[in-house]
């Protein structure tokens, strides 16, 4: 694939399901960039996973964690960032990505994000009660800030080829 020069990084954003990590390697192999997924890098660092961390120090830990990875990673070459879907929340991590990178929010409805994170069970915050329900809160406490990044990419059902078109398109 033709690689592209990109800047700085691009940082995929959006609620679990969305397909951040589907859509950024694909996206990778598009613009012959990096791909690094922000949840593995963080269970490297942790040596444990993403739900242990949540279990044995709590959501704010996690938070933090989760921050300070990121901005290492924007630190380093340009490349494709996947990051948790709580990552553009936290008031610092934000504004981390909107000063080194480009960020792309991954829009998707809450159907399709219930069919995508019903098959796996490592979700810690969908594991608290009905994955339907806090998916659906999640979407309107976080569609309004997802809302600030840079690009608004549609993620839908179907040959995920397309929805990787039309973010490069928008690069
Ligand atoms: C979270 C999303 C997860 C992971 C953690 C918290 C969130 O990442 O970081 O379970 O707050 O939305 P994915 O969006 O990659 O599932």
């Amino acid at each position: 694939a033709a690689a592209l020069p990109l800047p700085r990084a691009l940082v995929l954003v959006g609620l679990m399901g969305a397909g951040k990590s589907c859509i950024g390697r694909r996206l990778s192999d598009a613009l012959g960039l990096p791909f690094v997924d922000a949840d593995t890098e963080i269970e490297t660092a942790a040596g444990c996973t993403v739900q242990e961390i949540f279990e044995r120090h709590g959501e704010a830990a996690f938070r933090d964690g989760e921050r300070k990875v990121i901005e290492r990673l924007l630190d380093g070459q340009p490349q494709i960032l996947a990051t948790g879907g709580g990552a553009f929340m936290d008031p610092r991590t934000r504004e981390s990505i909107r000063r080194h990178a480009t960020s792309l929010w991954l829009r998707a409805d809450l159907d399709l994000l219930v069919k995508r994170t019903s098959r796996r069970n490592h979700r810690p915050l969908l594991n608290k009660g009905n994955p339907r329900q806090i998916l659906g809160a999640l979407i309107d406490t976080r569609y309004p800030v997802y809302g600030e990044a840079d690009i608004v990419i549609d993620s839908v059902d179907g040959p995920v080829e397309k929805t990787v078109q039309r973010a490069v398109d928008a690069i």
